[in-house]
């Protein structure tokens, strides 16, 4: 099932950080500062640490209400795929979600559309549910083709993904000009400009009900002085986050930030 609709969804993306020591006080920490909130009714968040810590991490997060995500998956159910990591396994350390498309692999492994519509049916089919990252780069940005690109990734990676499993995917929003505290910031109007084109596009494909429906979150330098106004604009479902996920108290801070908005939504629905 995909996060409640009512909810924020706050996932934290820990990339090729941390040790055992680490991921396990991360963990801890996470599990338990969220536990004295009291809050897993209100928002859906997802750790996803690095493969090696992906059971450790599970076995901490077990009924905590945060659920456990990977960064990566190969497409294939098993076989001689040396280094790889199947939907399978994934499943089988306890993961709900999987993070796909991300733009460090995109930029940095190459990876296609091709290549990452078979992750994201693969994962689907396995059982996975998906977060499918787009987003453009600042000179697309600056010379108008934020749109075709994000029309693009999304219709080729969702190629061939059917309505029905639909409830199943997440769009992350990740401009790559604003991950990482590069010095450039989406404003939030920015963010919720390129939600509005992202739904434009599920229209086009999937019709109006799902462009509704589908959960987008931003992505980019989200930390807590500024989640609650990035997590305020319509459209704006939740947040994927860097660098800030690795601090327990600044990933608390943005999830708290996302059930005050949750509480706006919930009232004036
Ligand atoms: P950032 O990363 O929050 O460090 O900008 C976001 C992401 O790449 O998912």
């Amino acid at each position: 099932m995909k996060p409640d609709l009512h909810k924020k969804f706050v996932v934290g993306n820990w990339k090729m950080h941390t040790t055992t020591a680490d991921a396990t006080h991360l963990a801890k920490e996470i599990a338990d500062g969220l536990g004295a909130m009291n809050i897993v009714d209100r928002v859906s968040v997802a750790v996803c640490p690095p493969f090696p810590y992906l059971g450790l991490v599970g076995e901490i997060l077990k009924g905590s209400g945060v659920a456990l995500g990977a960064q990566n998956l190969y497409p294939e159910k098993d076989g001689a795929f040396t280094g790889e990591v199947s939907p399978t396994m994934l499943l089988d350390l306890g993961c709900k979600y999987v993070i796909l498309g991300h733009s460090e692999r995109r930029r940095i492994l190459g990876e296609s559309d091709a290549f990452i519509n078979q992750k994201v049916r693969a994962a689907l089919t396995a059982g996975l549910d998906v977060i499918l990252c787009v987003g453009e780069t600042l000179d697309q940005r600056n010379s108008g083709q934020t749109e075709a690109m994000l029309d693009r990734q999304l219709t080729q990676g969702l190629a061939d993904v059917s309505f029905g499993v639909l409830n199943r995917v997440t769009i992350a929003y990740e401009p790559l000009w604003a991950i990482g505290n590069l010095g450039h910031h989406a404003t939030p109007q920015q963010a919720q400009d390129a939600h509005a084109l992202i739904r434009r596009c599920f229209a086009r494909i999937y019709g109006e009900k799902s462009a509704q429906a589908v959960v987008i979150q931003y992505g980019g330098s989200v930390k807590p002085e500024n989640a609650a106004s990035m997590l305020t604009p319509y459209g704006v479902d939740g947040a994927l986050i860097g660098g800030a996920s690795l601090r327990a108290d600044q990933f608390l801070a943005i999830v708290q930030a996302g059930i005050s908005e949750a509480q706006v939504i919930g009232k004036s629905a």
